[in-house]
C-alpha cells in the first residue's frame, strides 16, 4: 500500500464479513463490551492511518484506536525496530517486580525492557521532577496505583472533575463523571468530591468563579475559616488536562491556574490523567505542558502499551509490597514496544508535525463551516467537532464511516478526530473532504437540533 496515493475506498460498511465476524465475537464476548462497524484484517495491507477491512474495504482510520495507536498502522521505524527484536522464550516472564536483560550495558540497550521503559519516562517529565515509575497494566490501573500513592501520603478525600473520565476499576471509577452507565450500581470510594471543569471563558466566569472567601469553587470549600473541608484530608486533585471521554475539552487556562494556586497554598497533590492526552497527542508531549500547573502525578497508558503511573520518589510509599503487579509492564514486547514508541515521537520529531496539522485540521474544519456544527476545539491533533445536538452527531460518524472514514463520538454530541501523530497533510485534507461530505449527507436527515447539554 502507498501511502501517498491511497485513498479510501467502500464497497459497503459495515460489509457482510464484517458482520459475520462481528456476530461470531458476540457468541463469547461480554455483551456490555463496544462493538465497532469495522474489522481491520491484519494480515491485508495497511500504512500510517490507513488499513483494509475483512470485506476489503480501504479506511482513513481517524481514531488511533482510541489514541492507542498513536503511530498508526505499520509504523516503518517501529516496524524496522521490532522485526530487529528475536522473540526470545515466550515463558521469559517479565514485569517490573522481576529483572530482565536483553543487552549490555543496561543504559544503552537497543532491545529496551521495562526499565529502559521507566528511565524514558523519567527522561519525558523531568521538566515536573519526576524520577520514579510504577508500570502496571493499563489506564485504570495507572490511575489507581496514582490515587492510592497520594492517599498513602495522607488525606483521606479526592477531588474530581465533571466530565472527568479515569476507567473502570473500581476506584477510578468513582472519579468518573461522565456518563451515568460507567457508574450506576457500582459500590464507590467514599470522599469523593467533584467539581466543575470550566472549559470556556463563560463556564469558567459562571461555573467556577465565586463571590466567596476563596473566589473559585474549590478554594471556597477548602478555605481555613470559611470552607467546609479540612485540606488536610485532600490527598489528591485528579484533572484530564483535556477531557476524553468527555467531550473533548481543554481546561480552561485560567482553571488551571487556580488549580495550581491551590496546590502550592494547601500542599494538595495533583495528578495528570494523560491517559488519551499524553505522548504527544497535544503538540506537547504532556497536555498539561500546555498550562501553567505542575502536575505531582502523571498517568499514562494506551500507547505506551502499558499502564504507568509517573511521579516524584518522595510521593511514592517507601515500604516494600505497598503496590506491586505481577504482569506490571506487560511481557517484554509490550515494555520493548512502549519505549520504541517514545523514541519515534522523539526522533522523528513527531510534537511539531502534530502542531502544524493539528492547526491544519482545525482551521479547515472552522473554515468549511459546515452546517450543524457549533464548535471545533482542541489542541493538536486531539480535536473535537461539536453538533448541535446527538442525533445530528450519530448520524455524522455513521455517514463518515459509509465514506470509509473512521471516527468516533465522546461527550454527548461531539465528534473525537485523532488521526496518527505522523499524519500528513493530504491525508488531513482527504479526512476533511470526507467529513465535510458526511455532515452535509447528515444535514439532509437531520434538521432539527435536539437540546440535550452539551459536549
Ligand atoms: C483519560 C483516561 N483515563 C483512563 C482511561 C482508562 O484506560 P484503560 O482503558 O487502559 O483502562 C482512559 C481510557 O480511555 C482515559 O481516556
Amino acid at each position: 500500500m502507498d501511502r501517498d496515493a491511497v485513498e479510501p475506498s467502500v464497497e459497503s460498511m459495515p460489509g457482510s464479513r464484517a458482520q459475520q465476524w462481528a456476530d461470531y465475537h458476540h457468541q463469547y464476548s461480554a455483551p456490555s463490551t463496544y462493538v465497532y462497524d469495522f474489522v481491520w484484517d491484519t494480515s491485508a495491507p495497511a500504512i500510517g492511518p490507513f488499513c483494509t477491512d475483512v470485506d476489503g474495504n480501504v479506511l482513513l482510520d481517524f481514531t488511533s484506536h482510541v489514541a492507542a495507536a498513536p503511530l498508526g498502522y505499520n509504523n516503518p521505524t517501529l516496524q524496522e525496530k521490532l522485526a530487529a527484536f528475536d522473540l526470545p522464550d515466550p515463558t521469559k516472564i517479565a514485569g517490573q517486580d522481576f529483572y530482565v536483560s536483553s543487552d549490555w550495558p543496561p543504559e544503552d540497550s537497543d532491545r529496551p525492557g521495562p526499565t529502559e521503559l521507566m528511565e524514558r519516562l523519567t527522561d519525558v517529565t523531568s521538566h515536573y521532577d519526576m524520577d520514579t515509575v510504577f508500570l502496571s497494566n493499563s489506564g485504570a490501573e495507572a490511575v489507581e496505583n496514582a490515587i492510592k500513592i497520594c492517599y498513602a501520603s495522607g488525606g483521606h478525600r479526592g477531588v474530581t472533575t465533571e466530565g472527568a473520565f479515569h476507567g473502570r476499576t473500581l476506584g477510578a471509577l468513582s472519579l468518573n463523571r461522565s456518563k451515568t452507565v460507567h457508574r450506576k450500581g457500582y459500590p464507590e470510594i467514599p470522599g469523593i468530591m467533584s467539581i466543575p471543569y470550566p472549559s470556556t471563558d463563560e463556564a469558567y466566569d459562571r461555573r467556577w468563579r465565586t463571590d466567596g472567601p476563596g473566589g473559585n469553587v474549590l478554594a471556597d470549600k477548602l478555605h481555613p475559616s470559611q470552607g467546609v473541608v479540612d485540606a488536610a484530608e485532600l490527598a489528591y486533585v485528579i484533572v484530564e488536562p483535556v477531557q476524553g471521554e468527555g467531550g473533548y475539552r481543554p481546561a480552561h487556562p485560567e482553571f488551571a491556574r487556580d488549580l495550581q494556586a491551590i496546590r502550592e497554598e494547601y500542599d494538595v497533590a495533583v495528578i495528570a490523567d494523560e491517559i488519551q492526552s499524553g505522548l504527544g497527542r497535544t503538540g506537547e508531549m504532556w497536555g498539561v505542558d500546555h498550562l501553567d500547573l505542575t502536575p505531582d502525578v502523571i498517568t499514562c497508558a494506551k500507547g505506551m502499551r502499558v499502564g504507568a503511573t509517573v511521579s516524584r520518589s518522595d510521593v511514592f510509599p517507601e515500604e516494600t509490597g505497598r503496590i506491586s503487579s505481577t504482569w506490571g509492564a506487560g511481557d517484554l514486547l509490550s515494555s520493548f514496544q512502549g519505549a520504541l514508541t517514545l523514541d519515534v515521537i522523539q526522533e522523528e520529531n513527531l510534537l511539531e508535525n502534530v502542531q502544524t496539522r493539528g492547526r491544519h485540521l482545525r482551521e479547515s474544519l472552522v473554515d468549511a463551516a459546515l452546517p450543524g456544527v457549533t464548535d471545533v476545539r482542541g489542541p493538536g491533533l486531539m480535536i473535537g467537532v461539536e453538533f448541535d445536538g446527538k442525533d445530528r452527531r450519530e448520524r455524522v460518524v455513521e455517514a463518515a464511516l459509509e465514506r470509509g472514514l473512521l471516527t468516533l463520538g465522546c461527550g454527548h454530541r461531539t465528534v473525537r478526530l485523532l488521526p496518527p501523530l505522523d499524519v500528513t497533510e493530504r491525508e488531513i485534507d482527504l479526512a476533511v473532504d470526507l467529513f465535510g461530505s458526511a455532515v452535509e449527507d447528515a444535514a439532509s436527515d437531520v434538521t432539527t437540533a435536539t437540546t440535550d447539554g452539551g459536549h
